[in-house]
């Protein structure tokens, strides 16, 4: 064998063992980079999608127990806040809400504790941040946030933009130390720089660019094909007895759930206008305790949540201490506790009520809530993580 032939096959030799490297499970070949189309999913459509959605009138369902579904309680009072600008926007956005480089030591993104195949929350009462501390609160979904005024448990937040920025931040959650830190971690990897220019113009990567791309990203999540609204469509032609049998107690004075989870997410009211939650930024106390060590917005006051999706957001409430939907409304049936502050929607002459509902209507209401479910969030593509490794 000839020099040139001994250097051919050793030349072989090398790509054949980096061919068989690649084969390999190593992680670190894998080069950390998202995936994303060549043609930029439709984020935009969510404009259109809650103009369609909710046209305000009054519908009469009946079957055999009679009850008027106000469209305009319901699906009234549709505020859009905030605005999806472009797709470019929005892809920008997800790949920055599935990066795991927004947090401390590269662990934690926010879809680590907001999964889509949950409804976007977690499946723990309390989720891990980049540390392994436990988080305060329970992982909130993200439910159709395009319509909501106030965030987090408390309310605290008001808007999307305002709140994007604050669990990269949070020291339990994803540890960045503050803007500048979070600014060259991103200008450090190779992709941003195009995503920044095809949403913005220019290549400048800036904390106030980055919070603008994640909030347009959540608020393209966007919900309304659950079987409830294809119900509104053919006089809930599709849902069981049970089904409409807890739709029943859910839309009556009995039981008043419609009164707080009102309107096109089921969550507190958000118009301005005659909103008895608009002070507490729209949390209130059902009387989960006596005594509360969490005070929310003040005296165990919690936001109300939206219901939709809620059959998979499970563990419930603020702390996550109920673990199914039958454990949540046998609360409300027998076992709402005193409080100065309790809601008067759910005192009888100043003592907590007591529902009286049987095990079939726990059964319905919580066979009802499951129609809540949106058949496409938890599939869309578009939502989906870009990071295939
Ligand atoms: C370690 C877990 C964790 C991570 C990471 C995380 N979140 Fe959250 N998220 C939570 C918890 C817990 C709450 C409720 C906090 C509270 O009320 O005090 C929450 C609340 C929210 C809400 C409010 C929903 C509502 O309807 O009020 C939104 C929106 C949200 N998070 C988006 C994000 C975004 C965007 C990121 C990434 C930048 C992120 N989260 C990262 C745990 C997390
Ligand atoms: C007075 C207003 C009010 C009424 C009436 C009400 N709720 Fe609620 N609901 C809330 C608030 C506030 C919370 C969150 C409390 C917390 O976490 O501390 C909540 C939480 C929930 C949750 C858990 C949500 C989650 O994401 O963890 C479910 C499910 C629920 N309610 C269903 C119902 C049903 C069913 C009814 C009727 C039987 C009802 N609610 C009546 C205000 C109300």
């Amino acid at each position: 064998m000839n020099n040139i032939s001994k250097i051919f096959l050793i030349g072989l030799l090398i790509i054949g063992f980096i061919a068989c490297q690649d084969d390999l499970p190593n992680m670190q070949s894998v080069p950390h980079q998202p995936e994303l189309p060549a043609q930029h999913f439709d984020y935009m459509q969510v404009m259109d999608q809650v103009a369609e959605t909710f046209i305000p009138g009054t519908i009469d369902v009946d079957f055999g127990e009679e009850i008027f579904i106000n469209n305009e309680n319901i699906f009234g009072n549709v505020n859009v806040r905030t605005t999806v600008s472009s797709d470019a926007m929005a892809t920008l956005g997800r790949v920055l809400f599935y990066d795991n480089r927004l947090s401390k030591n590269n662990s934690i993104s926010c879809a680590s504790c907001h999964k889509q195949n949950k409804a976007f929350s977690d499946d723990v009462a309390l989720s891990q941040g980049f540390g392994g501390k436990l988080t305060k609160r329970n992982s909130m979904s993200i439910v159709n946030p395009i319509l909501n005024s106030t965030f987090f448990w408390d309310g605290r937040s008001s808007s999307l933009h305002d709140l994007a920025l604050r669990p990269v931040l949070d020291h339990i959650e994803m540890g960045i130390d503050n803007t500048t830190e979070l600014v060259n971690k991103l200008r450090a990897e190779s992709y941003y720089p195009d995503l920044f220019k095809d949403a913005f113009g220019d290549e400048r990567i800036d904390h106030n660019r980055t919070a603008q791309a994640i909030s347009e990203f959540v608020a393209s999540m966007f919900a309304h094909d659950s079987r409830f609204d294809e119900g509104i469509e053919n006089n809930f032609a599709e849902m069981s007895e049970l089904e409409k049998h807890g739709m029943a107690l859910f839309f009556s004075n009995e039981t008043q759930c419609s009164s707080c989870h009102s309107g096109p997410n089921f969550a507190s009211p958000t118009s301005s206008f005659n909103n008895p939650y608009e002070e507490t930024g729209g949390t209130t106390n059902i009387g989960l305790d006596v005594v509360y060590d969490d005070p929310g917005f003040s005296d165990g006051k919690f936001k109300i949540p939206s219901l939709r999706n809620i059959a998979l957001t499970g563990p419930y409430m603020h702390d996550g201490r109920f673990d199914d939907l039958h454990a949540v409304i046998e609360h409300y049936n027998n076992n709402i506790q005193p409080h100065t502050d309790l809601d008067s929607k759910l005192t009888n002459g100043g003592s907590p009520v007591t529902m009286s509902l049987t095990s079939l209507d726990v059964d319905a209401l919580a066979a009802f809530l499951g129609t809540l479910t949106s058949k496409s969030l938890m599939t869309e593509e578009r939502y989906s993580n870009p990071f295939k490794s």
